[in-house]
């Protein structure tokens, strides 16, 4: 007995001298055998069956992917969804006009009929988790071409698939997972009548907005309130004013205790991707090349387009979401690349690589992946420029593209293809115009045209570029080239583009042909087609199978450590603690956040800072109800080790019996990082604290028939 607890306790510190305390995004399938015994260690009081189970309602059964880009969580027996604002963004600002703008003032159904359709939004349930490895890779070996092996495993799929029996309402995920070394199948139910309940005004959930994004001491009240629907007998349905609010096999209970440092946390969610086994040539490349090249392109789109936006109140809103979603991987890319430097993030993979060859003997995998990041390195930088640049930040390249479609849609299908590609443009392009300024994107257009001639090898430049660029540079003449490109293209004008669709295809094709603008984009995709993204796929198909081959021969060089799969999307649980950090010499953040550090923040009429006159009031008063920590004052936000990504917004933090506590958006700048390199020194997910989430339905709002349907506890004061 006395032998085996030795050897148990030399065990669990041999795991735990190679992960940190909350790294990993868990299956919840393996929990049983992988984690039950460190979450529980950790303060859990739930079982492995009680968070994953497919024979009875577990926690799984109250989580949703949201809309397939956020996380959403069942908080009532009617279906009542918990979201983030920034989740159910779009939604709330396509129910908003300038007569009933709910961004700018909320949204509080006041009884399901006044509940708002979202026609195209969809919320996931994940029914069952099935390891279907071995399925998968049968007549796999060693060897094999990757397009060998991957022919084999596409067939093998079919056939697991075919071997599942599916409800009517079920539909069937199979991905890959360890860099395609196993394959999880997901039985998933998907509802399609989802309707929105209730968001704050965007002054509570997106306070401090983009100064404050990624940041910590955080006040957002960053939720929005859903409502799940479904046939009279509970059943998925399309929309109907028949169906009626979803019965779940769970829901979560909310917690009125709060949080306090080391409490235990579980994130449990839909995380999108990150790289944690990439070895060191492929960070240096990132800190080295490609971060620098990323974040100095949008850099300089940012700032035109916020020079443009502090002159004129209708252009601040026409591009608020544009430059929101520009600066949200800007600053995020930035404080990788700092995180990155400040962890050691290099050392630290080439000491482990050290390890690695020692336990596995394989030296060759780690030349071949710097020789083959090497041969990439020109291919993967031209190809960040060109997507930067002409897909991303100059606006109408980007839209032009969609002209590309159609002349190929016409080649390919005649009149009908074209007919069909022409409706969707039709009904895309007005939203297009509605938020496109030209000032600012010929301005961007000049500046950014020129870095790319001057950054990337000139074989990759557009000869429109090298020629206008030559002598625009001869007259010295900064804004030239967009002048020159932009007053000859019928492109930038709603008005020139709709009369052009008009004309048969035949013109059509003959007027782009003309369009400076048009040929650039064409030309432009041509040579990147060609020259950049063909090498690059073949060098990237090499990496790929080399960091298959890696991720494998890790898993059997240390069979004692715990690997989990890098995220893909799956649903996912990470768990860790309640702890503040010092992000640098001398400062220690705390953990837990105040309606007071809000209005240290508040700037009256600023559109970051401001606060609703009704939050002062109640702040004034002090009229908290049961929401208010034990020290009197109102939470609002607290940060973790759990390890998230993007793709975790709207998670639900969960507390050590299985209640809500928190609701994931975002982390803490330092540790942004931790999509390739998590270290729990730095790296914190911040969550609203659930009692300001009912403060704001309760108090600011005064919707308590919203509260009324949720279940609170007091899970501490027992
Ligand atoms: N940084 C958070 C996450 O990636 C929140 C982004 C939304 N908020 C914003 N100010 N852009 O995606
Ligand atoms: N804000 C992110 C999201 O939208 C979460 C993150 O990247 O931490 O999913």
């Amino acid at each position: 007995m006395k032998i085996l607890k030795i050897t148990l306790i030399a065990f669990i510190l041999h795991i735990a001298s190679f992960l940190n305390a909350g790294e990993g995004m868990w299956i919840p399938l393996l929990l049983k055998s992988l984690n039950e015994a460190e979450m529980q260690s950790m303060g859990m009081k739930l079982s492995a069956e009680d968070i994953y189970s497919v024979n009875r309602g577990s926690l799984k059964d109250a989580i949703v992917h949201f809309g397939g880009f956020c996380t959403g969580e069942i908080i009532s027996g009617s279906g009542l969804l918990l979201t983030n604002h920034h989740c159910g963004y779009g939604q709330i600002q396509s129910h908003s006009s300038v007569d009933n703008n709910m961004l700018k003032n909320g949204f509080w159904a006041k009884s399901h009929k006044e509940e708002l359709t979202n026609p195209g939004l969809f919320a996931r349930f994940i029914d069952e988790i099935k390891d279907v490895s071995k399925e998968a890779m049968m007549g796999v070996k060693e060897g094999m071409s990757n397009k060998e092996r991957q022919s084999i495993i596409d067939i093998n799929l079919e056939g697991i698939k075919a071997s599942f029996t599916l409800g009517e309402f079920q539909e069937l995920i199979i991905r890959p997972f360890y860099n395609g070394n196993q394959y999880y199948a997901f039985v998933t139910t998907v509802f399609n009548d989802v309707r929105l309940v209730g968001t704050p005004p965007e002054s509570i959930g997106k306070f401090g907005s983009d100064t404050d994004n990624w940041v910590w001491p955080r006040h957002t009240g960053d939720f929005s309130l859903f409502r799940i629907y479904a046939s009279p007998d509970n059943q998925p349905a399309d929309y109907s004013p028949d169906n009626v609010p979803y019965k779940p096999k769970h829901f979560l209970p909310i917690s009125l205790d709060g949080v306090e440092e080391d409490d235990f946390t579980m994130v449990f969610g839909f995380p999108g991707r990150t790289n944690e086994y990439l070895p060191s040539p492929a960070i240096e490349q990132v800190v080295d090349v490609l971060n620098p090249a990323k974040i100095n392109i949008r850099d300089k789109a940012l700032k035109i387009m916020d020079k443009y936006m502090r002159a004129d109140e209708g252009i601040k809103i026409q591009y608020a979401s544009k430059f929101a979603r520009i600066a949200n991987y800007w600053k995020k890319w930035i404080g990788e690349s700092l995180g990155l430097k400040k962890t050691g993030a290099i050392k630290r993979k080439l000491d482990y690589e050290t390890e690695f060859v020692k336990a596995s003997g394989n030296t060759n995998i780690l030349n071949e992946f710097k020789a083959t990041y090497r041969d990439i390195e020109p291919y993967a930088l031209t190809r960040d420029y060109y997507n930067e640049v002409a897909l991303r930040n100059i606006e109408i390249l980007g839209m032009i593209r969609n002209f590309r479609r159609l002349i190929t849609a016409y080649e390919e299908n005649g009149e009908t293809g074209y007919e069909n590609f022409k409706a969707r443009l039709i009904n895309f392009l007005p939203g297009f115009y509605k938020n496109y300024n030209e000032d600012i994107d010929k301005e961007v257009f000049g500046e950014l045209t020129e870095l790319y001639a001057s950054s990337v090898d000139q074989q990759y430049v557009p000869d429109q570029l090298k020629k206008e660029w030559m002598f625009m540079r001869a007259l010295k003449d900064h804004n030239a080239v967009g002048n020159y490109f932009f007053s000859n293209s019928i492109m930038p004008s709603s008005e020139k583009v709709m009369a052009l669709l008009e004309q048969d295809p035949k013109d059509v094709m003959v007027t782009l042909k003309d369009d400076p603008l048009y040929k650039l984009g064409e030309d432009w995709e041509k040579i990147y087609a060609e020259k950049v993204s063909l090498p690059y796929n073949g060098h990237k198909s090499i990496l790929d199978s080399l960091q298959r081959v890696y991720m494998k021969s890790q898993m059997d060089a240390f069979p004692n450590k715990r690997f989990y799969p890098d995220a893909n999307s799956t649903m996912r649980v990470t768990y860790g603690k309640v702890n503040g950090y010092t992000p640098k010499d001398a400062v220690y953040y705390t953990p837990v956040t105040y309606l007071d550090g809000a209005i240290e923040k508040y700037v009256p009429g600023d559109y970051e800072f401001d606060i609703p006159s009704k939050l002062l009031e109640l702040y004034e008063a002090k009229n908290y109800g049961q929401y208010a920590d034990s020290n009197g004052k109102v939470p609002i936000c607290f940060i973790g080790t759990n390890h998230t990504t993007g793709g975790n917004s709207g998670s639900p933090a969960i507390d050590a019996h299985g209640n809500l506590i928190g609701l994931n958006f975002d982390r803490a700048w330092e540790g942004t990082m931790s999509d390739m390199n998590y270290d729990a020194s730095i790296c914190r997910n911040i969550m609203v604290d659930a009692r300001y989430i009912l403060f704001i339905i309760d108090k600011f709002a005064g919707a308590s028939h919203i509260i009324d349907e949720m279940k609170l506890v007091h899970p501490k004061k027992k």
